[in-house]
């Protein structure tokens, strides 16, 4: 029945990738073109975890004199409205999915549960996690990595707005290479930004693979999980 390289897979989301055009808020069209995506990919019998950002709604770091728990705290809520926007999307397509969050917040979605979320992942629901770790300090991509190890995903696709790793900003330097392939220890050794440094150290102790890919293009969801060569492998 499938294509799918991949058994299952942990799509990280930033929130812009929602925004599409409008650079906050969600974006109707753009969630849609994604969750249809989304929709192919449970229809080719992989299973789908998705860890969403928040970035659309709340930068918590940009020029606000804030406490930095206060300020990652309107963060997690920031995922958690980006979790019903594409809890919505999907069950507009027939696509059946849960949202769990690392906070509680028992009227609007389920707590994270480990045992459940396995057991919805089986049954070809795709899982939603927000509230990113639950914990202040830490990045929505760390929490990707987390629930990627949790779920013992094969593989994180982490969708971005660049279309893969570069030795330098192709914006900036046009000499900057491309990489096809490349290992954590050399990301983390040249700085390469791809992810936090914790996020992309707790892959490597997991020996978790990662394909950064361009999420401008949602097709390029299912092209990773058919195993095309698109982004940068990061293993
Ligand atoms: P099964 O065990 O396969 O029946 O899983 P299920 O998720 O369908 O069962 P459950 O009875 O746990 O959930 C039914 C519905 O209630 C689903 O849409 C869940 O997402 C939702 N739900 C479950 N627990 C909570 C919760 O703590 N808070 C909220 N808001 N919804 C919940």
């Amino acid at each position: 029945m499938s294509e799918a390289k991949y058994k299952r897979v942990l799509l990280k989301l930033s929130g812009e990738a929602l925004a599409g055009e409008s650079k906050t808020g969600v974006n109707a069209e753009t969630v849609g073109k994604i969750c249809d995506k989304i929709k192919e990919i449970i229809e080719m019998g992989v299973e789908v975890g998705i860890v969403v950002g928040g970035g659309n709604f709340w930068r918590g770091r940009n020029g606000h004199q804030m406490e930095r728990t206060t300020a990652d705290y309107m963060g997690m809520l920031a995922t958690a409205m980006n979790g019903l926007a594409l809890q919505d999307a999907l069950e507009a397509r027939g696509v059946y999915s849960r949202l769990q969050t690392a906070i509680e917040i028992k009227e609007i979605a389920e707590p994270f549960i480990i045992r459940k979320a396995e057991k919805h992942l089986q049954k070809g629901r795709v899982v939603i996690f927000a509230c990113g770790t639950g914990h202040p300090y830490f990045t929505t991509d760390t929490a990707a990595v987390l629930r990627a190890t949790e779920i013992d995903a094969d593989i994180i696709l982490l969708g971005k707005a660049i279309d893969a790793v570069y030795s330098a900003d192709p914006k900036i330097d046009e000499n900057a290479k491309k990489y096809d392939e490349i290992s954590y220890l050399e990301v983390l050794e040249k700085d390469l930004k791809v992810m936090d440094s914790t996020a992309t150290a707790l892959c490597r102790d997991n020996k978790m693979p990662l394909l950064v890919f361009g999420i401008a293009d949602p097709e390029n969801i299912v092209r990773a999980v058919k195993g095309e060569k698109i982004g940068t492998l990061v293993k």
